[in-house]
């Protein structure tokens, strides 16, 4: 059956754990098993991207799919054609999958609709990034064993962050109380609920929490300058090794980073700074999304 992945909703909580433990596996195995043999992974990032691009790129070269990356400055779409255009031609190929990031919230629903392989979800807008989200899970998982009842601070640019909207659902269904600390131009517009509060500071909740997530201020994403200067937003949104102490928190970030401005120099270079092990659970993560995903469709 046709399956995409544009949000965590996509995702029931079976499998949820089936991804993250499968992840785990993979990330534990000496042979990577060659799943996807003979399969066409297309990657077309309407947007710029490190890890996540490369992430999936890699997952899919390690199960033995071929991946063709559509770069976007040389494609059809540069010279007028729609999007569904450029999608249902890419789909007349017949790819196994197509991963795609834009910076349009709804971009993959939209060309969903123009294709017979499943969509992946890379990012699209401040909408939603189900596989940072399940990257997330698999790391903290990782650090606890059980998720149920962890708690975890996400710092920063709330409002604007895809990564915070597909967290804040995919965490709270594996049983982790969030707490949202923004000042409140970035803060999400979510209601509050039992595993749900919002706080307008870091040192209100630092105290009851097991995870911080710091996020980047998504400065593509404002309209307008809303604070008076980074660095004024850093003296109260940073998260340094002096605040943490000698706590006993561990601190992600989904990248890329602004230094001294999101984690300060000491912190990242902690034991307890996980944002590196993130980037190697996501190609397991992305591993096991794509033997799902992939191997669903034809
Ligand atoms: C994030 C993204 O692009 O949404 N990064 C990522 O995928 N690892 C976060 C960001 O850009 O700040």
């Amino acid at each position: 059956m046709l399956q995409h992945l544009i949000t965590t909703q996509d995702l029931n909580l079976d499998s949820i754990n089936e991804i993250i433990d499968k992840a785990i596996q993979y990330k534990q195995d000496i042979n990577t098993p060659q799943t996807l043999l003979g399969k066409i992974i297309i990657t077309i990032f309407f947007e710029n991207s490190t890890r996540t691009l490369s992430s999936f790129e890699i997952a899919a070269k390690r199960l033995g799919a071929k991946v063709v990356r559509l770069d976007i400055h040389k494609s059809s779409t540069s010279k007028g054609e729609t999007i569904a255009d450029t999608a249902s031609n890419i789909n007349a190929m017949k790819p196994n999958a197509i991963i795609i990031r834009h910076r349009d919230a709804g971009a993959g629903n939209y060309l969903a609709r123009y294709v017979s392989c499943p969509i992946i979800n890379g990012g699209d807008g401040a909408h939603a990034h189900p596989t940072q989200a399940l990257l997330d899970a698999m790391t903290m998982k990782l650090h606890f064993g059980d998720l149920n009842g962890k708690r975890i601070a996400i710092v920063g640019d709330i409002m604007n962050s895809r990564v915070a909207t597909s967290g804040i659902d995919l965490f709270r269904r594996l049983g982790m109380k969030v707490t949202l600390v923004a000042p409140p131009h970035f803060q999400s517009l979510f209601n509050e609920s039992d595993n749900l509060k919002k706080v307008d500071n870091i040192k209100s909740c630092i105290d009851d929490c097991d995870v911080i997530m710091s996020l980047r201020t998504q400065t593509e994403r404002h309209n307008y300058q809303i604070y008076s200067s980074l660095k004024d937003y850093a003296s109260l949104f940073c998260i340094t090794k002096e605040l943490i102490g000698d706590r006993d928190i561990i601190v992600l970030h989904p990248g890329p980073v602004h230094r001294n401005i999101d984690i300060d120099d000491e912190m990242l270079k902690d034991s307890r700074c996980k944002v590196l092990d993130q980037v190697s659970n996501g190609v397991f993560v992305r591993m096991a999304v794509l033997d799902k995903f992939a191997n669903l469709a034809k």
